[in-house]
Parts: C-alpha cells; sequence; structure tokens
C-alpha cells in the first residue's frame, strides 16, 4: 500500500530533525490506524481497536494557551475519517464534520490540522465521521491547552473516563454499531468501564497531596455519576472553562458523554480507601479509578484559587437575545408524530424504516438549510424541551453557551448540556464565531439516528 511508504517518508523527514522542515513535520503525524489493545481485565483476549497512534486513548495532545495545534491527521484506516476538537473554540474550517466543514479523509489519504486554541482547560479529540462507530472503536484522544501559570497543586492527572461493549469470548466490540434497541433506547452502552484505557485504573498519591483531576467522559452514550472518596474536592472548571469561584464538591459529580470537569483535590484518607466512586444504579457506588496511598505530606490549609479566566467569556446579553425553540422529540416510549427528513415529511414508521428515530425542531438529521442564520455577534437563547423519553447531552460546536435558570440567572460556560426529559431548558451565547456549527446530542447512536442540526454565523 503506498500510504505505508507516505508514511515512512514523512517519518524519515522527521529524523532527519535540524534542517528547515515543513510545518507539518513540526509535530508527530496524528495516525488513525487499526491497533490491537487490552482492554478487558487480564486474561480475556485483547480487543482489536480503531486508533490514534496505536493507543487507547490516542497520544496526549498538549499546548499552550494562545498556542496552536498543528497535526497531520494521516488516515490508515480502510474507512474515510476526520476529526473533531471538542469544545476548541476552533476556526470552522478546522472542526473536522465530514459532511459539513470539510470532506472525509479517504483511505490512504491525509488532512493538515493547524489551528489557534485561545482558551486553556480541558478538552478532546475524537473522529467526526460515522462517529457513532468510530469513536466507539476507540479513536478519541486528550487535548490539553494549559494556563500560562498553572494552579498551585502537586500533580496534574487526566483521566479519560470511557466504556465499551465488547464479546467477552472474543474481545471484539460487538456489532452492529447501528443497532436499532441502540439508537431508539439510550444509545450505545458498554458493558465494560474502563479509565485511560484500562479496566481497574490505579493510582497512587500522599495523604495530604493536592491534585488536579481532568475528567473526560468519552463514553458514546454513558452518564456517570461520581462521587469523592478518601478526598475533598472543588470543581474549578466545567468543559475546560474556569469557574469564577472553585465550588466545593458535595454530593454527585454528574458528567455527560462528552462533558468534562477538573477538579482540585486533596487526599484526606490515611491508609485508603481513596479515589473515584461510580453510581452503577445510583443506588451501589463502585470504585472506577483506585487511589493507593504511599506516603504523608503537609496539607494545604487553603480552597484552590479560581484558575485564571479564559479571554472573551462575558455574559450574553439577553435584553437583545434572538429565542429560539428546539422540541427534543422521538425515541422509544415517546415516539413523534412526524418530521422532515431529506425535505419529505414522514411519520415515525417511514421515519424508522429509514434509521431515524429522533428529531429536533421537526427535523429529523441535517437539513440544506440551518436550524438558525445567526449574524456575527448576535446573541441567541435557544429553549431545548425534551420531550422523550431519554436524557440527552447537547453538544455546540465552536462556541460555549450558558444555561439561563428559570430565575433569569446564567450558569458556567458549557460545551455539552445534559437535557432531562420533560424539563426543558434554556441556553443562551453569543454568536461570534463565523461558519456552520453543529448543535447534536452527544449520545452518538442518537445523532447518527436523527438529533444532529446545525446553525450558520455570518
Ligand atoms: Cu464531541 Cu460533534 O462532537
Ligand atoms: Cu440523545
Amino acid at each position: 500500500m503506498t500510504i505505508t511508504l507516505n508514511r515512512r517518508a514523512f517519518c524519515g523527514g522527521l529524523a532527519g530533525a535540524a534542517i528547515a522542515r515543513p510545518a507539518w513535520a513540526a509535530t508527530d503525524p496524528l495516525i488513525a490506524q487499526k491497533a490491537s489493545v487490552q482492554l478487558a481485565p487480564e486474561g480475556y483476549p485483547a480487543t482489536p481497536v480503531w486508533s490514534y497512534g496505536g493507543s487507547i486513548p490516542g497520544p496526549l495532545i498538549r499546548v499552550p494557551q494562545g498556542g496552536r495545534v498543528t497535526r497531520r491527521l494521516v488516515n490508515d484506516l480502510e474507512v474515510p475519517t476526520s476529526v473533531h476538537w471538542h469544545g476548541i473554540r476552533i476556526d470552522n474550517a478546522m472542526d473536522g464534520v465530514a459532511g459539513l466543514t470539510q470532506d472525509a479523509v479517504p483511505p490512504g489519504e491525509t488532512f493538515d490540522y493547524d489551528f489557534a486554541v485561545p482558551d486553556a482547560g480541558t478538552y478532546w479529540y475524537h473522529a467526526h465521521t460515522n462517529s457513532m462507530e468510530q469513536v466507539a472503536r476507540g479513536l478519541s484522544g486528550v487535548l490539553i491547552v494549559d494556563e500560562a501559570t498553572p494552579p498551585d497543586v502537586d500533580r496534574d492527572e487526566v483521566l479519560m473516563l470511557d466504556d465499551w461493549l465488547l464479546d467477552p469470548d472474543t474481545g471484539s466490540f460487538v456489532e452492529p454499531f447501528t443497532h436499532p434497541m441502540m439508537m431508539s433506547h439510550g444509545g450505545r452502552t458498554g458493558n465494560l468501564i474502563g479509565v485511560n484505557g484500562q479496566y481497574a485504573y490505579r493510582m497512587q498519591a500522599e495523604t495530604g497531596e493536592r491534585l488536579r483531576l481532568r475528567l473526560i467522559n468519552a463514553a458514546n452514550a454513558r452518564i456517570f455519576g461520581l462521587k469523592l472518596d478518601g478526598m475533598t474536592g472543588w470543581t474549578v472548571a466545567l468543559d475546560g472553562m474556569p469557574l469564577d469561584t472553585p465550588e466545593k464538591v458535595s454530593g454527585e459529580i454528574v458528567l455527560a458523554p462528552a462533558q468534562r470537569v477538573d477538579l482540585i483535590v486533596d487526599i484526606t484518607a490515611t491508609d485508603g480507601p481513596a479515589g473515584l466512586l461510580m453510581s452503577l444504579d445510583g443506588d451501589t457506588w463502585e470504585a472506577l479509578v483506585d487511589v493507593s496511598i504511599t506516603g504523608t505530606r503537609p496539607p494545604r490549609d487553603t480552597a484552590p484559587a479560581p484558575l485564571p479566566a479564559n479571554p472573551n467569556t462575558a455574559l450574553p446579553d439577553l435584553s437583545q437575545a434572538r429565542a429560539l425553540d428546539m422540541v427534543m422529540e422521538g425515541g422509544a416510549m415517546a415516539g413523534m408524530d412526524s418530521a422532515l427528513f431529506q425535505g419529505d415529511r414522514l411519520d415515525f414508521r417511514a421515519l424508522i424504516d429509514r434509521g431515524q428515530f429522533w428529531a429536533l425542531a421537526g427535523q429529523a438529521g441535517l437539513s440544506e438549510t440551518p436550524f438558525a442564520e445567526l449574524s456575527r455577534g448576535e446573541v441567541v437563547r435557544v429553549r431545548l424541551d425534551n420531550r422523550t423519553a431519554f436524557p440527552h447531552g447537547m453538544h455546540l460546536h465552536g462556541m460555549h453557551f450558558r444555561e439561563v435558570r428559570a430565575d433569569g440567572a446564567m450558569g458556567p460556560l458549557r460545551d455539552t448540556i445534559l437535557s432531562i426529559p420533560n424539563t426543558p431548558l434554556e441556553i443562551a451565547f453569543t454568536a461570534d464565531n463565523p461558519g456552520k456549527w453543529l448543535l447534536h446530542c452527544h449520545m452518538l447512536a442518537h445523532a447518527a439516528s436523527g438529533m444532529t442540526t446545525w446553525i450558520n454565523v455570518s
């Protein structure tokens, strides 16, 4: 295959170093490739995955705030693919959405991603071509943008939470990925839960140590309910964006698919147990991350300072806002009468026959015209009215938004928000990033079966 030669040549260029080289040699290529990874516990077979660079998660990409991410995607898979940089307020041409912002990259070809990162924080990247299958097979990784002045912590740890639906006898992913039951219900939920690509993830820490924990939910559909064990903590950022004031963690941390939370925690346990617990059914808690205590150091006795604010995060001026309504409907147990699909109005039966179970504002899947045409700088508020029987993690590309609470107060900046059945919520944002931006459910089976729309900012 010619791609092998190309890639070798490219790597050769890297080894040649020192002499002037094209910008694309400045960083390693990001290679989408097959690999075999031990996701299941020891004793079970390894899993054939699709990966970035042969590992799950893919390589950690880390850049300073205000810098650039410069990566050549090399597609060594047998299917077209593209990379989306989730949560980055990015140049639209680099957003990675096949069919909207770029053509999918065919097997054997490359695409050069090169973009500025205005905001510090915890982000991630994942495939955005047939993502329901490609992300489930392993195409995701962590992207961290570092503050110029990092917070006062002893260590900074990334915890990428994921789940995989595997056949325990073969280690392979259960197919098909387009199972109607998954699409019409809660999405594809795994039977094996892990962190950073490992089942039963373990860490070490000392009593009194202060850690920054960057939690990322990379699962296709699972909503994680988490509790701290043997540590006290503060939430310092959500979806990459710092909170004005760190918020003491009490009770459950809920992390919908694609959401992130940055915690600063102090280890209080003296000999264990410590770690992160997850709720399996709302009642029983199980260890997700196990921290073993290896020593003691004097604890800090003050709450952490807020992270430095990112630029351009003023509250949207709601007095000028354009109000839009988005009814979310469909799925098992609620259904819908009809929706538009590829220009035709179809009843629920006919939609299901075309693999469409959901609709946003009366439209199943992408339409020629956007859900909203916004002029640059316009303030918009969107009411998300979940008339389905399921929760949905709704994600907007390119811009962060805030929840407008019932009393008019505005919540923290987010790029993904959990919408609960029969509990309408409203989000508001300033449409200050030009381009075509997706707004979709991050339960990826839902996104693939109707819950995807887009807005245009010009
Ligand atoms: Cu995390 Cu449309 O993506
Ligand atoms: Cu959904």
